[in-house]
């Protein structure tokens, strides 16, 4: 089974690649925000408490995901791979990931990076928030936040899988058709 993590700062453009990818190669989709706005949606008890943390730019706690993934990996028994979107984005989350595959006999395939420049990823999420609406999207201070959320606490995984030998890292300018045609490169 293929697990590849697809990884970047918020607005990056890992959804956009990843429904690229799902039409290609037949993979399970998993983004953690995708899963956490639905719950949001159906105002479920996670969802209320999710709001209130997303809608600030905090991250969700790692319990949360971590609990979504798993069953969402162990109800998928028969799919091609999986695209981990915006999962694992936390230390302890990339190594509680780590014992769960290998409790499996599997491991993370690969970490496909796409890299933006923090100015580039103010512009992609003011434009996304006049079509999507997200509430994260729509307060300069709130995008602010989550970059530097990112900064912080995300970006130390990219040691974390180089010593694995397993990140790897394209630039994410240039159009969609061009970042999809590097992703796939590397695939
Ligand atoms: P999440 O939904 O994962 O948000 P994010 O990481 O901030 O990433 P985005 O979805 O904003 O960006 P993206 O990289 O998917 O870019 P997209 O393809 O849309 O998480 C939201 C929140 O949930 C978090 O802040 C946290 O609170 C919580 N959460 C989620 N996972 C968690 C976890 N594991 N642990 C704890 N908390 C968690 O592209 C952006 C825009 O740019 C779009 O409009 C798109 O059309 C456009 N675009 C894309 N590519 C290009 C291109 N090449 N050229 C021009 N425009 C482009
Ligand atoms: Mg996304």
């Amino acid at each position: 089974m293929k697990y590849y993590i697809l990884f970047g700062p918020p607005g990056a453009g890992k959804g956009t690649q990843a429904h690229l990818l799902v039409e290609k190669y037949n993979f399970l989709h998993l983004s953690t925000g995708d899963m956490l706005r639905s719950e949001m949606k159906k105002g479920t008890e996670l969802g209320k408490q999710a709001a209130a943390l997303i809608e600030k730019g905090d991250l969700v706690p790692d319990e949360v995901v971590i609990g979504m993934i798993k069953s969402n990996i162990e109800s998928s028994p028969s799919v091609k791979g999986f695209l981990l979107d915006g999962f694992p984005r936390t230390i302890a989350q990339a190594e509680i990931l780590d014992r769960m595959l290998s409790k499996m006999e599997s491991t993370v395939t690969s970490v496909i990076s796409i890299h933006l420049d923090d100015s580039l990823i103010f512009e992609r999420i003011l434009h996304r928030a006049e079509i999507e609406g997200r509430k994260d999207d729509t307060d300069r201070t709130t995008i602010q936040h989550r970059i530097d959320t990112y900064h912080q606490k995300t970006e130390p995984l990219i040691t974390f899988y180089k010593k694995q030998n397993k990140y790897f890292e394209i630039d994410g300018t240039g159009t969609i058709e061009e970042v999809f045609s590097k992703v796939t490169e590397l695939l």
